[in-house]
């Protein structure tokens, strides 16, 4: 009884917390320019006390930018002719500058396609490099009621046709609480993040047993760090059969808090509507501290400006997607990964009351024998004692 009440208190306490931390969220296309042939998406999370602003945008190559600030009415400023000029820096900021406790920008670089051939190793085709990509306008894939978007694009030059059917998109998911993903890997999020999937769909493989990987770099200013963390769990009720966990966490150099994250599981998906059957391994390779030139990301220029070659870092890694089953990607034509990205810890999974009921059972069947073990013996041990008392 005593459990119970504590177990409903702190789900009480948990609910509350939660209701504390919803945000109201907002989407504008292009703000403050009248045209359609870029694509820049500001998402406005607010909370009681503070807000968050995401800044997705193709200018350049695909990127994102991330800004929290100490302050609910902060806003995002644009000079778009700055912005759309040949050096951006300065063009994006927030007001007031003062309220900003943390920024970071995420770009998605290039697409790698290669070959597990036998006797050479891999093999490499030529890289799509997502910087030369031509995209949709995002403006008619905004759903304000969902809260998601698209950003769909295609090599501006194809010469192989390998995109004549085909796209490569990424869907934005934003939160105005926490929750968990109702489609497969069923992340689970809070309104401290949003859900980034990267698909790849009809293009055609420019082998038989084609496998892809996509580079993905962070930027991160004086001070913090990327960490990829990797962690496992023995619960797969979510996300069957994947038990691992990749964290891309930012941390300060002198400290052990957790500033923001970039977050999967270890599969991606063969399928528009993925099940359990159609997972697609999923690796991360190296997480390099990069110090090459950052690709053309205007966004990413036009907020960090100048510091972005001095005090700014950038690593990047590339997920790799096949293993064994290589050969997924050539039947279906199809890829999904998701990944969360947010602001602070990277939400953590508890067990699922299905796995905690089936430990419990599994404990609590030998915890059962024990106790009545101990309680026969008990009984005997008063039975010999009894035997004695006549003695006395
Ligand atoms: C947007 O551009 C169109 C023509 O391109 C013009 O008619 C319209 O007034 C503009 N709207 C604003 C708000 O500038
Ligand atoms: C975006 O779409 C809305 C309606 O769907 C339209 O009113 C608006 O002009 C579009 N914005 C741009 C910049 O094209
Ligand atoms: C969201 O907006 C509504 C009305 O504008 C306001 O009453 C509410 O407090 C806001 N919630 C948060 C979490 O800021
Ligand atoms: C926007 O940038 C341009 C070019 O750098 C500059 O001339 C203009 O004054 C800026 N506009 C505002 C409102 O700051
Ligand atoms: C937007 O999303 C809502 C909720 O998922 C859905 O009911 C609605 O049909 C969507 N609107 C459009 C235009 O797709
Ligand atoms: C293009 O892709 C669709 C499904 O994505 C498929 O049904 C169709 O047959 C493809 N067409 C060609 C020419 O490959
Ligand atoms: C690819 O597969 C097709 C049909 O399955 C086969 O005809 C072709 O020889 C294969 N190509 C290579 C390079 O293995
Ligand atoms: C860590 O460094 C930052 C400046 O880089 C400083 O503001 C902060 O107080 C330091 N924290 C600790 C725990 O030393
Ligand atoms: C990369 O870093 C090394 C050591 O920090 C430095 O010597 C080198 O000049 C850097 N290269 C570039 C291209 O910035
Ligand atoms: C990703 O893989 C490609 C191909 O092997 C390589 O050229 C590139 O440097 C890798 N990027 C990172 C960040 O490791």
């Amino acid at each position: 009884m005593a459990a119970g009440a504590g177990l409903a208190l702190l789900a009480a306490l948990l609910a509350a917390a939660g209701a504390e931390r919803s945000r109201n969220v907002s989407m504008q296309y292009n703000p403050g320019w009248n045209g359609s042939s870029v694509n820049l998406l500001h998402v406005r999370a607010a909370g009681p006390g503070d807000c968050l602003h995401y800044v997705w945008s193709s200018i350049g190559a695909p990127a994102v930018l991330l800004v929290a600030t100490q302050s609910p009415s902060s806003a995002l400023r644009v000079n778009w002719t700055r912005l759309l000029s040949a050096n951006p820096a300065g063009a994006i900021w927030i007001d007031p500058p003062h309220s900003v406790v943390y920024s970071t920008a995420v770009v998605f670089t290039k697409l790698f396609e290669f070959s597990e051939a036998k006797p050479l190793g891999e093999l490499f085709y030529p890289t799509y490099d997502l910087s030369e990509f031509s995209w949709d306008s995002l403006n008619h894939t905004l759903n304000r009621t969902a809260l998601t978007a698209e950003l769909r694009g295609a090599p501006a030059s194809d010469p192989g046709g390998g995109f004549s059917n085909g796209s490569l998109a990424f869907r934005v998911t934003a939160y105005e609480a926490a929750g968990r993903a109702g489609r497969l890997p069923s992340l689970l999020h809070t309104a401290d993040s949003s859900q980034l999937e990267f698909v790849l769909a009809g293009v055609a493989p420019r082998g038989n047993s084609s496998r892809f990987a996509l580079e993905v770099a962070t930027v991160e200013e004086a001070g913090a760090a990327r960490r990829l963390r990797s962690q496992r769990s023995i619960d797969d009720e979510y996300t069957p059969t994947i038990f691992e966990v990749l964290s891309l966490v930012a941390e300060p150099q002198n400290g052990s808090s957790t500033l923001g994250f970039l977050q999967w599981k270890a599969t991606a998906y063969g399928s528009r509507s993925p099940r359990r059957e159609d997972g697609i391994q999923c690796r991360a390779q190296g997480l390099q501290a990069a110090n090459w030139s950052l690709p053309v990301s205007s966004i990413v220029q036009a907020y960090f400006g100048d510091s972005l070659g001095s005090s700014c870092t950038v690593s990047a890694l590339n997920v790799s997607f096949g293993g064994e089953e290589g050969e997924v990607y050539r039947e279906k034509r199809y890829l999904s990964w998701s990944v969360l990205l947010g602001f602070g810890d990277p939400p953590r999974d508890s067990f699922s009351p299905l796995v905690i009921s089936i430990a419990a059972v599994a404990l609590g069947t030998p915890l059962a024998m024990l106790l009545l073990g101990s309680c026969l013996v008990l009984l005997a041990q008063r039975r010999r004692y009894s035997e004695y008392e006549p003695i006395n």
